[in-house]
């Protein structure tokens, strides 16, 4: 299958083809999602809360980052890799912003980057896009703000707030990104969005008017612990574990394994 880029994202909102995108962090993930022709592969700092078992996403650094973006990028062959640019390496300045953008992708392997906010990283969305590189914006309920909103609650619900957002959405998209998350907001407002704007839209507990959709892989597998209204469980890998260890774990306190056919002679 062909290496996906921007143009084949920016041209399935055009086409109505719809756009999936999932989260990954390591290489064996990584290469399942990709064989299972998911387009885009975001490397998020969701890794703080489900590899690193931290409560929010706020403690990931850029190294975390870069180092989960080079084993995913290692995994794939056709999706295209977002690296996520973590809390307080682009709020600074622009500057900084564009320096570990680049890090993500040149050390990392990242395709293009993600980073949270509105129009107060327009400045950043294009220094980021002078070096070269690709950019996702992130609006609605942006987990690094999760102090400044009171906590993980849904945004837009107030005819205000869904203007602003409205609004930002155009802004972000005048600055340059390719593409928008918008997490955690009404459906009809995320609806909205999508049709003002020309570039993508992939949501994540916005509706499914949005032209593409991401969830967290170890929510959607039920891997990780966690259920969210907007969280669809396809698998409950975690059951499926705990049955397989618990089989291991009696095993081989019942010599049963390994038998002569898991030895070598
Ligand atoms: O960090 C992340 O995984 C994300 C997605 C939930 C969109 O930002």
């Amino acid at each position: 299958m062909k290496k996906k880029t921007i143009l084949d994202i920016l041209d399935m909102k055009n086409t109505g083809d719809k756009i999936t995108m999932l989260t990954a962090y390591d290489f064996v993930m990584a290469s399942i999602l990709d064989e299972a022709g998911t387009d885009l592969l975001l490397v998020g700092d969701t890794m703080g809360m489900v590899v690193h078992g931290n409560p929010t996403t706020l403690t990931v650094t850029l190294e975390d980052s870069i180092r989960h973006t080079q084993a995913v990028a290692r995994g794939v062959k056709q999706a295209m890799v977002i690296g996520d640019l973590p809390f307080g390496t682009f709020q600074v300045s622009a500057e900084e912003a564009v320096r570990n953008a680049i890090k993500l992708v040149k050390i990392g392997n990242a395709e293009a980057i993600k980073l949270e906010g509105g129009s107060e990283r327009c400045t950043a969305v294009q220094g980021i896009l002078d070096a070269g590189i690709p950019v996702m914006g992130h609006l609605g309920l942006t987990p690094q703000s999760i102090h400044k909103f009171g906590g993980f609650k849904v945004q837009g619900r107030t005819e205000e707030t869904a203007k602003v957002l409205i609004e930002e959405s155009k802004k972000l998209e005048k600055a340059g990104i390719f593409s928008l998350v918008l997490e955690a907001i009404p459906w009809k407002v995320a609806k909205k969005i999508t049709e003002s704007i020309s570039i993508p839209t992939i949501g994540i507990g916005a509706g499914p008017y949005c032209d593409g959709q991401v969830l967290v892989t170890y929510d959607m597998l039920g891997y990780f612990d966690f259920k969210a209204k907007f969280v669809k469980r396809y698998l409950n890998l975690k059951e499926q574990i705990l049955k397989a260890v618990k089989e291991y774990n009696q095993e081989v306190r019942e010599d049963k394994f390994p038998d002569i056919s898991y030895s070598y002679d």
